[in-house]
């Protein structure tokens, strides 16, 4: 069974729905900006062309039914700030592993905390997954420290994992099971 399709899930500032191409125009705000994608493993978007390629990359990931795009927005407008991804779902493990990036103007201020930690508690919660895995380059101290207060736990570093941009690099791999995520709700 695929990664089933995430209408709209919702938290106090924002709502997590789905990518589509009207999506783009505000992107661009968040991935054409080089200190968002230093981490990521994509080129900073250049051009509307970027945009339209790379979500052409996630409606392909879509259709095979192993990630869900999704695109952080600001209730108070509609605008999109952010996105998260779910993606490498494995239904035998019900695993399944997140990404994430945020626009420059909104960082600090517990904006991807709520959107980690509604999107956990929809996939833990609603879709039966049993563990949420994330790689992040440990030079990115937002992203580690992130996870860390969500509640994912640090398991280990993988020596130059990845190679990205012309160059190698180590990984941080972070996990968080659903029982410790119900635990840690039900103490509040
Ligand atoms: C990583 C990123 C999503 C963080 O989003 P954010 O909305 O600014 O994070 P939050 O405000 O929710 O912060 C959550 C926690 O991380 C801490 N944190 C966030 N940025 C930090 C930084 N630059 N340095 C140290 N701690 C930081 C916050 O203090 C907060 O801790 P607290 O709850 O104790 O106050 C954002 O910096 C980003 O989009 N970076 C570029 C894309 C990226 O690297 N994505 C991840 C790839 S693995």
């Amino acid at each position: 069974m695929p990664l089933p399709t995430i209408a709209r899930i919702e938290s106090r500032r924002l709502a997590l729905r789905p990518v589509n191409a009207g999506d783009l125009p505000d992107l661009i705000a968040v991935n054409g900006d080089p200190e968002v994608t230093q981490f990521l493993p994509y080129a900073t978007w250049q051009s509307p062309q970027d945009g339209e390629a790379w979500l052409a990359r996630m409606e392909a990931l879509g259709a095979t039914g192993t990630g869900r795009q999704l695109v952080v927005v600001r209730r108070s407008d509609s605008r999109a700030i952010g996105t998260l991804l779910l993606f490498r779902h494995d239904e035998g493990s019900a695993r399944v592993e997140l990404g994430y990036a945020l626009g420059r103007a909104h960082w600090r201020q517990g904006i991807m905390r709520e959107a980690i930690e509604a999107a956990c508690s929809h996939a833990f919660e609603a879709l039966g997954i049993r563990r949420i895995e994330a790689e992040v380059n440990p030079d990115n101290v937002a992203s580690c420290t992130l996870l860390t207060r969500v509640g994912f736990v640090l398991e280990g570093a993988l020596r130059k994992r990845w190679v990205a941009k012309g160059a190698a690099y180590d990984t941080n791999v972070y996990g968080c099971l659903v029982d410790e995520w119900l635990a840690g709700r039900a103490a509040g």
